[in-house]
């Protein structure tokens, strides 16, 4: 197709094109472009509709044919407003009819016009690059312009065209400038199957799209693709690279959720209802049956506490953060996908991390230009959302001890070259696990059965603990929900999901619950009496639990007051706390419970083990001390003496295996014990 023929043709569709709804749409454009300044975007599904020729030929060589198109549009100016345009013309289309993966650019898409989908995990600061460059001959005086490629490396004249001198200076005030600036964007985790690898793309944006998006940001991008060999390689590799035509944010903030007067009186209505938290509870993840305790946490995660920032700006952190562990195939990922779906700036991911940043952050070197830059990871990127973070146990040992501060603090740290820079992690984090064994093994405690420290555990509000156990009654209903789904069945949800989204965003920007006289004297006096009732049973039968611990306080006080914001109180009632009491002893029961005392054992959150393990342990560690003469003791002489004092071989084994990981004993070669000199 040639030029006039594109010029034709496009202004056949600016003129005509008529929708009940936008009227004439580009007629409209053209204007607001020019008294507004908005871009002049064109709908693909137009051009596809009134000239699928012109699509075609769009798709196949969008340079030549982008380039004739603001030809046209520049006459259609003229048309409209009488007078010529005052600013250069720049043609955005968007809503191409195919999206693809960045990990799906193959070579057939080679200088072709495409639509990609993905996460901005890195943005470089903008440039300014001489796009039209002016040269001059410090000779002669010769001016020389040249248009350069903002995907290729600066070009310069080799000698004057006129007196051939190589003398040749880059006039700086005679070049036009344009802002330029680089972005690396990512497939996201949800568009991937089971274990393909998201890949990464450079895109390079230019002039009005330049700061459109930050890092964090679901774009989609219509570009042209590129592939350039590399200089610095030896062999013979390409970069992959994508020249923006057009950027679009998916991305909605809490703040950005539209609610409109309507959607206010539906809020304050549906709040109303003594049965609300069911509804909310039962509106989450419908497409899983039951779960309604996990349900329930989840949606107080959602909710969210208050967040509180003292005189001394420490920051107290409101956001809970939500466990899941357990058997194979109970549908803890697909709760967490649908998680993501109902709230703004969330990330699905696996532990396993991908890129170099990881979950937290990185420093990376800059291909371009060698400096070091800061790669955000999933926790950043999310930051205000939530970060549901699949098969956690198999996240990196980086993460795993910056994750502490992110859960904590609500922030990362990347130390590099000397210098420390804080990002903002203020993420909600749900995970998912599975044992170490792949399935619950019933004799052990749960925290030996994770592959996680017992410090990362312990930051999270709410652990549930989902085992795969046979029941006709149970697995007929889940069977038959699963058909209803499939067969996409009218499943009853009682908030539609954008209500619920809004319902959501409603509570977080506009509620900030105190507690009420009778609500805070529950939660201290739960928070006393159960830590004199432990210590009452410690000492009828020898120290054999740890109280609760201010962690657990301050649990329950977040969770409280997300309960409250569920119902769009203001006040925290005594209601919600016991709701939330209730609760967390469902979730305790599971998981702190001392399999060799039948007790709850906060101890266990603590430090990975029962009391009534560690009492054991340091009974052992006296008998070594007192056997150990410097040489060692053997394990055959430990477990005689351990018998006297009533320890099983299980004790000591479990002992022994404690001490070692406390780094309290060791193995010396020869198999003998020692005491560590440290
Ligand atoms: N209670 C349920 N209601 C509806 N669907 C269910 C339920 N339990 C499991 N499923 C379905 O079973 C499938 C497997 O679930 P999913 O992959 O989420 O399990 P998982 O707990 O993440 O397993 P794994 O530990 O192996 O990763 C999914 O399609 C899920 O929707
Ligand atoms: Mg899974
Ligand atoms: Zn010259």
């Amino acid at each position: 197709m040639d030029k006039e023929e594109i010029i034709e043709k496009s202004l056949k569709i600016f003129r005509t094109y008529f929708n009940e709804k936008e009227g004439h749409k580009y007629k409209n454009l053209i204007t607001d472009f020019a008294v507004l300044d908005k871009p002049f975007v064109i709908d693909y599904r137009n051009i596809s509709a009134y000239e699928p020729e012109l699509a075609e030929a769009l798709l196949e060589n969008p340079e030549d044919v982008i380039s004739a198109m603001e030809e046209a549009v520049k006459l259609f100016y003229e048309e409209v407003l009488y007078e010529y345009p005052k600013k250069p013309i720049k043609v955005h289309i968007h809503n191409l009819s195919k999206t693809i993966l960045v990990k799906d650019l193959a070579p057939e898409y080679i200088n072709k016009f495409v639509q990609v989908e993905g996460i901005v995990v890195l943005k470089r600061d903008p440039e300014d690059y001489p796009y039209y460059s002016v040269f001059i001959c410090k000779d002669c005086g010769n001016e020389m312009a040249l248009l350069q490629k903002p995907y290729l490396p600066f070009v310069k004249p080799k000698k004057c065209e006129d007196c051939g001198s190589r003398d040749i200076e880059l006039d700086l005030e005679k070049s036009k400038w344009m802002p330029h600036q680089i972005i690396r964007v990512q497939d996201l985790y949800e568009n991937l199957q089971g274990n393909e690898t998201p890949r990464y793309v450079e895109v390079i944006i230019l002039d009005d799209l330049v700061d459109k998006v930050n890092a964090g940001d679901k774009v989609r991008i219509t570009a042209v693709y590129k592939v350039l060999p590399r200089k610095e390689a030896k062999f013979s590799t390409f970069k992959r690279i994508l020249v923006a035509n057009w950027i679009e944010k998916d991305t909605e903030d809490y703040e950005r959720i539209e609610i409109t007067k309507e959607d206010e009186e539906k809020i304050l209505e549906l709040a109303q209802r003594p049965d609300i938290v069911e509804r909310i509870t039962k509106s989450i993840a419908p497409e899983v049956y039951g779960y309604e305790e996990v349900k329930l946490g989840l949606a107080l995660a959602l909710f969210g506490g208050n967040e509180v920032v003292l005189n001394n700006k420490t920051r107290l952190r409101g956001i809970s953060h939500v466990l899941l562990v357990g058997d194979p195939g109970l549908a803890k990922s697909q709760l967490l996908k649908s998680i993501v779906n109902i709230t703004p700036r969330s990330i699905y991911t696996s532990g396993k991390g991908v890129s170099a940043a990881g979950l937290t952050a990185s420093a990376v070197r800059d291909e371009l230009t060698g400096s070091w830059i800061l790669e955000a990871g999933v926790l950043v990127l999310a930051d205000g959302g939530v970060a549901a973070i699949d098969e956690l146990e198999k996240m990196s040992s980086k993460d795993r001890s910056a994750i502490h501060e992110a859960m904590e603090q609500n922030t990362v740290s990347v130390a590099k070259a000397g210098i420390t820079v804080t990002l903002n992690a203020r993420t909600t984090i749900i995970a998912a696990a599975n044992p170490i064994a792949g399935k619950f093994l019933p004799e052990k405690l749960l925290t030996e059965q994770i592959d996680l420290p017992p410090t990362l555990i312990s930051r999270f509000d709410l652990i549930f603990i989902l085992r795969d156990e046979p029941n006709p009654v149970k697995d007929s209903l889940i069977a038959q929900h699963i058909f209803k789904v499939r067969q996409q069945e009218e499943v009853d949800i009682p908030i539609p999901f954008e209500l619920l989204k809004k319902y959501i965003a409603y509570a977080k920007r506009n509620i900030k619950p105190k507690f009420s006289r009778e609500a805070m004297d529950k939660a201290i006096k739960y928070y006393v009496d159960v830590r004199t009732r432990t210590k009452n049973t410690e000492e009828e039968n020898d120290v054999k639990t740890l109280p609760i611990t201010p962690r657990q306080l301050e649990a329950i006080i977040r969770l409280s007051e997300a309960y409250a914001k569920m119902r769009l109180s203001p006040i925290v009632e005594k209601s919600d706390v016991q709701a939330v009491i209730k609760l967390l002893e469902y979730t305790w029961r599971d998981m702190l419970l001392d399999p060799e005392t039948g007790e709850i054992d906060y101890m266990i959150l603590e430090m990975g083990q029962s009391m009534s393990s560690i009492k054991k342990a340091e009974k052992l560690m006296d008998l070594i001390k007192a056997l150990d003469d410097g040489q060692g003791v053997s394990y055959i002489e430990l477990l005689k003496e351990a018998k006297k004092q009533g320890l099983s071989k299980k004790d000591v084994d479990k002992g022994i295996a404690f001490l070692e990981k406390k780094k309290k004993i060791f193995s010396t070669v020869g198999g003998l014990i020692k005491i560590s000199s440290l």
